[in-house]
């Protein structure tokens, strides 16, 4: 009865152990906030324009998020990256081509495109990213 047990809780334990590093893994690479947030350390981030999720910016005017980034595409070949946090108190903000500035949908802040505050209660800019294009990959640094 003992070894039965025994053999029982060493089979269960050993899958838990098994499983762990697959669980850990599939979450800190999802969540790996150095890698999407801050393309300043230790390198570049890369955005994949054939990609869904940036389809967006297949149109002039168009804009999209990865991580803590905001890319959007003021023309034909022109590609802009800022910190999508507002400063104000950390809403997302968005991209409006028609005014060409990044409002920021929750009490009214604006930036312009180089992510300067030009209207409150935002006291602080946005930090800007340098976005080179090659082929249909963005690098964002
Ligand atoms: S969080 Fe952006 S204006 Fe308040």
């Amino acid at each position: 009865m003992e070894r039965k047990n025994f053999l029982k809780n060493f089979a269960v334990g050993g899958s838990i152990l098994l499983a762990s590093p697959m669980l850990f893994n599939a979450c800190s690479k999802d969540e790996d906030m150095g890698n999407n947030n801050d393309p300043g350390g230790s390198s570049p981030i890369t955005v994949d324009l054939t990609a869904s999720a940036y389809a967006a910016l297949g149109t002039v005017g168009g804009y999209a998020y990865k991580g803590n980034i905001m890319v959007f595409r003021t023309g034909e070949n022109n590609y802009l990256a800022l910190s999508k946090i507002c400063t104000h108190q950390g809403c997302d903000v968005t991209y409006s081509h028609a005014d060409g500035n990044v409002p920021c949908p929750c009490h009214g802040s604006k930036y312009t495109t180089a992510g300067v505050v030009i209207n409150g209660p935002a006291t602080a800019n946005l930090k800007k990213y340098s976005v080179s294009k090659n082929g249909d990959v963005l690098t964002i640094s």
